[in-house]
């Protein structure tokens, strides 16, 4: 029994391989994607999803594009970390197909039901946007698994990771909304290393095999200037622990998200301890079986052609 997912998303490079994780598994089943401005503009965000799409052959999932900016701030790109196409490295074609003529706000209110895990991987702006305006999704939607946050050492600065520093007021409605949501963070994402012999493995496996690869070739490079060793598949973590949740251990407790601060703004404070009187609003994770999901990414792409 597949559990069907959801994926709002702003490739980037770990976002296109999250989506490439969950076409090759069959425990999920991708439902429909959505796109929002983060790593680069929406309109190149949503370019890079369409193209990751037709790459896999699945251009039959429908795809909605969402907000161009955060709820109330101005858009913060990454270009440093995935390069102005938001997807630097392969050379793929330009997309033949186009999105739903819908915001992905409407196309997540349709497709969010009973038993669909939503899995954000950029911030959350279209989250934010689709409690707004369809509040009675609180009624139907079981759970969030989100890339994003950390308790510890932000990315953007050093108090926030970028999901969450880019649209903080997103992150505190959805926080704030009730809604069952795991943090996939940075405490475990980089733990978890894709290194050239992953790349290398994959390099002639096929053509999305391939178009990984050299995702890796311009992606690994950029950790490398930061002194890691390989690069965090960050997003394809959150996918991986909707497909086997054994890999990421996770802990209950309270997640506010700071948005009124000089130096910490987008910060997802985690009560790790349990020191405040606080709802427990959240499951953050804590610790990964490394090896174990890098082999599992591995062995999905390459069954993809
Ligand atoms: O901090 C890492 C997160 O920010 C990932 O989702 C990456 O794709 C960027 O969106
Ligand atoms: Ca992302």
């Amino acid at each position: 029994m597949s559990t069907p997912i959801v994926i709002d998303c702003d490739p980037g490079h770990d976002d296109a391989i999250a989506i490439l994780l969950a076409l090759a598994s069959p425990e999920v089943e991708l439902r429909a994607v959505t796109t929002v401005a983060g790593n680069q503009t929406l309109e190149k965000t949503t370019r890079n999803a369409l193209q990751v799409l037709e790459l896999a052959g699945r251009s039959d999932i429908p795809l909605a594009a969402g907000a161009d900016a955060p709820l109330r701030r101005h858009l913060r790109t990454a270009a440093d970390i995935h390069g102005e196409t938001g997807l630097d490295g392969p050379n793929l074609p330009q997309p033949t197909t186009r999105p739903v003529d819908a915001h992905a706000a409407e196309l997540l209110a349709d497709a969010i039901e009973p038993g669909v895990v939503l899995v954000p991987t950029g911030p959350l702006t279209n989250i934010a946007l689709l409690l707004e305006r369809h509040p009675d999704v609180r009624d139907r939607l079981d759970r969030i698994v989100w890339m994003g946050g950390a308790i510890g050492l932000g990315n953007s600065t050093p108090a926030a990771e970028f999901n969450a520093f880019v649209d903080p007021e997103a992150a505190a409605a959805v926080f704030s909304s009730g809604i069952p949501i795991t943090m996939i963070g940075l405490d475990v994402t980089h733990q978890a290393l894709f290194v050239t012999e992953h790349a290398a493995r994959l390099r002639n496996t096929g053509s999305v095999g391939r178009t990984v690869a050299e995702l890796a070739d311009f992606f690994l490079p950029v950790y490398r200037r930061f002194g890691f060793s390989g690069a965090p598949m960050h997003d394809a973590m959150a996918v991986a622990h909707v497909i086997d949740p054994t890999l990421v251990a996770t802990l209950e407790c309270n997640v506010a998200i700071e948005t009124r601060s000089q130096y910490c703004d987008g910060r997802t404070v985690a009560d790790r301890w349990h020191v405040l009187d606080a709802p427990r609003n959240a499951r953050v994770s804590i610790d990964v079986e490394a090896e174990r999901f890098l082999e599992l990414l591995v062995a999905r792409i390459s069954s993809l052609r």
